[in-house]
């Protein structure tokens, strides 16, 4: 059994070609270079500007085990931020948000995320993303920096 298993497994390998690891099904999105995100950064509006990419990357660490942040990345616990500056909140498709939040009715912006971050149960009670908050202002400001980047946001 287990061989025959290897043995078809191997020839649907083969039949597809070698992929590189971790590719998504979807259509591959265009990932910026690192010199790429780096402009994008100095384009954003202070202090985000000046966030620290790599400290931000850390943090996000935090939310890496409910929201993916991809194109097209699945929903978790928490829905796929990609895009989430500019949208909506409560909106992405396919989520079932608690109603605090689709009742919010403001957008994504930096200031709203800010607050959010700090003490998101302090900013919408009763929302079920069960995060206690990020208290440091400059983690949040490399946070927010670091989702703009990742989250194909446009100035
Ligand atoms: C334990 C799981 C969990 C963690 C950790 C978590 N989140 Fe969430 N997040 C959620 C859930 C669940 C929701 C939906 C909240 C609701 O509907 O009340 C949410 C909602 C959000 C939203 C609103 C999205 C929208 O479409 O309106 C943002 C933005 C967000 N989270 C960012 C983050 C960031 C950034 C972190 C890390 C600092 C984080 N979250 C950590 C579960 C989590």
């Amino acid at each position: 059994m287990r061989a025959t298993a290897l043995i078809v497994g191997l020839s649907l390998l083969t039949a597809c070609g070698p992929k590189p690891p971790g590719e998504a099904a979807a259509p591959p999105p265009p990932e910026a270079t690192p010199a790429e995100k780096q402009a994008l950064l100095a384009a954003l509006p202070a202090p985000y500007n000046t966030g620290d990419l790599k400290n931000g990357e850390m943090r996000f660490a935090l939310c890496r085990s409910c929201h993916t942040i991809a194109p097209g990345g699945a929903n978790m616990t928490g829905p796929n931020l990609y895009g989430v500056f500019g949208r909506k909140a409560g909106t992405h498709p396919d989520f079932n948000y608690s109603q605090v939040v689709k009742a919010a009715g403001f957008t994504w912006d930096a200031e709203h995320l800010d607050k959010w971050l700090a003490d998101p149960r302090g900013f919408m009670p009763g929302t079920k993303m069960s995060f206690a908050g990020l208290r440091d202002e400059k983690d949040r400001v490399d946070l927010i920096a670091y989702l703009k980047v990742e989250t194909g946001y446009a100035p």
